[in-house]
């Protein structure tokens, strides 16, 4: 797996939350021994990315590839049953039904009512600690009989390879899928919270990535261009001046390659990367940057990263651009969801 000698746990209780999206991130994957005084983990080291078997789960990841996403972490859900997904689609239905009859969803439209399905995505799961993808779709039915429903939000929940020291100490009766993505009207998404909220006991919160989520991504997939086609690496970062500069940055991924591998190349483990690797990576990205335009990039803070793979931003919205590696950019975001995760 993921370098699974290297992960330590950490008791929930000592996790903290309530971040916000500035402040620097404590990662989940830590050498043992190195706890912090705060217990926070930082990350020394995470697997490099592993091509995701395609053949295997084409339709799980189709659902899932070219929406943007919105993420938001959810705490565990108690007494959520993969045996009762048709029963919360008639609830969830109901559930938005009665709430725009009581006058809240003017914006929704006109639509006679609501279909939702729930299905469970089988695949996803790396560990077997892992709850299987949750993946919701809500339809609206037109008014009139003849025209087709049409999709009008989606959403999922999942965990790929959750902390599994965390996910075994849960209190049986509570599923823990920390990663809630969707995509459709901010109206619905609050229904789809709110229904989940009052019927699993649990509660939302913004997931926003941190500048070192983002510079992992640069190098994880920075790190799959020999066996797949990166395409490029666009880099965007927000300078502190005023006013405000974005500065875009769109690297060859060939030369973005030569310079991961120049800096791998040094250490031992091939399937290992380390943090250290990323901020080496990084910081020759930004003397090169500084090289041609004698622009500091590193006062100002890294905002979205951009790949054929996909992209992230820092506002915590997603684009999975291909299958390819989708295990490797799940596993961050369930590590970044889970650390936000209130206890
Ligand atoms: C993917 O899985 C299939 C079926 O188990 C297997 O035959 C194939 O070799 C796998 N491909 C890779 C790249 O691991
Ligand atoms: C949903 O995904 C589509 C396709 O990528 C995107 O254009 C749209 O902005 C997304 N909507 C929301 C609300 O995230």
């Amino acid at each position: 797996g993921h370098g699974s000698a290297r992960q330590v746990a950490l008791s929930p209780r000592s996790r903290s939350y309530g971040r916000s999206c500035v402040e620097p991130p404590s990662l989940f994957w830590q050498t043992p021994g190195r706890l912090t005084a705060l217990g926070q983990r930082t990350p020394t080291a995470r697997g490099a990315a592993k091509a995701y078997n395609i053949t295997v789960r084409m339709y799980t990841v189709a659902l899932l590839v070219q929406n943007e996403w919105k993420l938001s972490y959810v705490t565990p859900l108690y007494r959520f049953q993969y045996t009762k997904l048709k029963l919360y689609s008639r609830h969830l239905a109901a559930f938005i039904l009665a709430e725009k009859q009581q006058g809240v969803a003017v914006e929704v439209g006109m639509e006679a009512g609501f279909r939702v399905t729930f299905s469970a995505v089988f695949g996803l799961a790396e560990k077997e600690e892992d709850a299987e993808t949750v993946f919701i779709q809500i339809y609206s039915k037109p008014m009139f009989a003849a025209d087709t429903p049409k999709m009008v939000w989606r959403g999922w929940l999942t965990c790929v390879n959750g902390d599994p020291e965390y996910l075994r100490s849960l209190p049986p009766d509570f599923v823990s899928l920390p990663l809630f993505c969707s995509n459709g009207s901010e109206y619905l998404t609050a229904r789809v919270k709110s229904w989940f909220g009052r019927t699993f006991d649990c509660s939302f919160g913004s997931l926003c990535l941190s500048s070192a989520t983002l510079n992992w991504l640069a190098a994880l997939w920075t790190g799959c261009h020999p066996t797949c086609d990166i395409g490029y690496l666009k880099l965007y970062w927000s300078m502190p001046t005023q006013p405000t500069l974005d500065v875009e940055y769109t690297v060859n991924p060939h030369d973005a390659w030569e310079l991961w591998n120049s800096i791998c190349a040094q250490d031992g483990a091939e399937d290992m990367v380390s943090v250290e690797e990323v901020q080496r990576f990084m910081a020759g990205l930004e003397t090169h940057l500084f090289r041609h335009f004698k622009i500091y990039l590193s006062a100002g803070s890294l905002v979205k990263v951009s790949t054929a793979l996909g992209s992230a931003h820092q506002d915590g919205k997603i684009k999975i651009g291909s299958s390819d590696y989708i295990t490797t950019l799940l596993t961050l975001l369930t590590e970044c969801a889970l650390l936000k995760t209130p206890v």
